[in-house]
């Protein structure tokens, strides 16, 4: 039977989303003769019920293919909506729309969402996780990870040399809500003295002993600080680390101006807060990759009526896992006690307690 499959993307963009759409079209129609539809904003498309084309001469007149390496995404998506206000027209749109399967890109939030509606409306979905967050469950890849972290590594490599210079600590605030997958991959592969992540504890005066010993005992009169923008304010009791209280906003300032006052002023520091930097640009190789199996891994599992999957990287491999399970797992974290964390105190990276 010939099949119309829908695709979209929801929650927030992020690189390597159109290699996805790019394989899974392709696959979908060499393969098995199918057409694809793809449904702008996500959720919105579907309560408006719009739909576009999706074909494999995606290439512009010289013959690029774009999908392959413009980041964001050409479906649109969103990262709000109301979609309990409009639940019983959405449900209905699926099948308005003719489709018989829905492949979701998205992350731990909209997944969630969508495979409500998909469980209440009897719709054929596979999921795919994207997130620069990494933080959705069972999968060692998420798109748009890889791809986020090369971006902060390269604003470390840019900060080094002016905080070099001025014999300053630099410190950047990164991305990843409550997880602090991104400040700690990014802040060990670009070489941090600090990384500051939700899932350790630190102390302000930790810190500031770490920037002494650095400059008294190694020499080094410059420092990077890596701040996950998810960290809370811990406790500066040593006999009770590992209370965190309150949460902040701007977590970058408030660790320059702790610094400062333990400090007497002494440490110079600047802040940078690379924001949605982290989401933009072009999708990595590994991104590309990653993004090109799922797409075409999606389309596999839908012509073997297999649904309510999401799709995971594990071991090297795309494997499934059903969508209920992941969302009642996540967030996925950082592991405190991990080889990650481990290897980033042997090489004296200040991570907290
Ligand atoms: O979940 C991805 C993410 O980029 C988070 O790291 C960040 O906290 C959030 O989205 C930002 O969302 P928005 O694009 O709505 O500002």
């Amino acid at each position: 039977m010939k099949k119309r499959i829908g695709i979209l993307t929801s929650g927030g963009d992020c690189p390597g989303l159109n290699c996805v759409i790019r394989a899974a079209v392709s696959h979908a129609i060499r393969t098995y003769d199918w057409e694809v539809v793809g449904i702008p904003y996500a959720t919105q498309g579907l309560l408006e019920r719009k739909t576009v084309p999706l074909s494999i001469h995606g290439w512009d007149l010289r013959g690029i293919d774009p999908l392959l390496n413009i980041g964001g995404t050409i479906l649109g998506t969103i990262n709000k909506g109301d979609t309990l206000a409009h639940t019983d027209e959405i449900l209905a749109s699926y099948k308005a729309l003719g489709l018989d399967a829905l492949i979701a890109i998205g992350g731990d939030g909209s997944l969630n969402i969508i495979h409500q509606l998909a469980v209440l409306g009897n719709w054929n979905l596979v999921a795919i996780p994207k997130t620069i967050d990494h933080d959705v469950a069972f999968t060692e890849r998420s798109i748009g990870f890889d791809t986020a972290v090369n971006t902060i590594v390269d604003a470390i490599n840019r900060l080094i040399f002016t905080a070099a210079s001025h014999d300053r600590v630099m410190i950047i605030e990164v991305m990843g809500r409550s997880a602090g997958h991104l400040a700690l991959y990014s802040g060990i592969a670009g070489g941090a003295d600090v990384i500051l992540i939700p899932e350790v504890c630190y102390t302000i005066q930790g810190i500031c002993n770490h920037l002494t010993e650095l400059r008294d005992r190694w020499q080094k009169k410059f420092a990077i600080i890596v701040v996950a923008e998810g960290i809370s304010v811990c406790s500066e009791d040593a006999d009770n680390p590992s209370t965190c209280t309150t949460t902040k906003c701007g977590q970058g300032q408030y660790i320059a101006e702790q610094i400062a006052n333990c400090s007497n002023h002494l440490i110079d520091t600047r802040v940078s807060v690379l924001g949605h930097i982290q989401r933009g640009g072009i999708p990595s190789a590994l991104d590309r990759l990653t993004a090109t199996m799922f797409g075409k891994v999606a389309v596999d599992l839908i012509a073997q009526n297999q649904y309510n999957q999401m799709l995971a990287w594990q071991n090297d491999k795309v494997v499934t896992f059903p969508i209920q399970d992941v969302i009642d797992h996540n967030p996925s974290l950082v592991n405190p006690h991990g080889d990650l964390v481990q290897t980033a105190r042997s090489l004296g990276i200040y991570i907290g307690e």
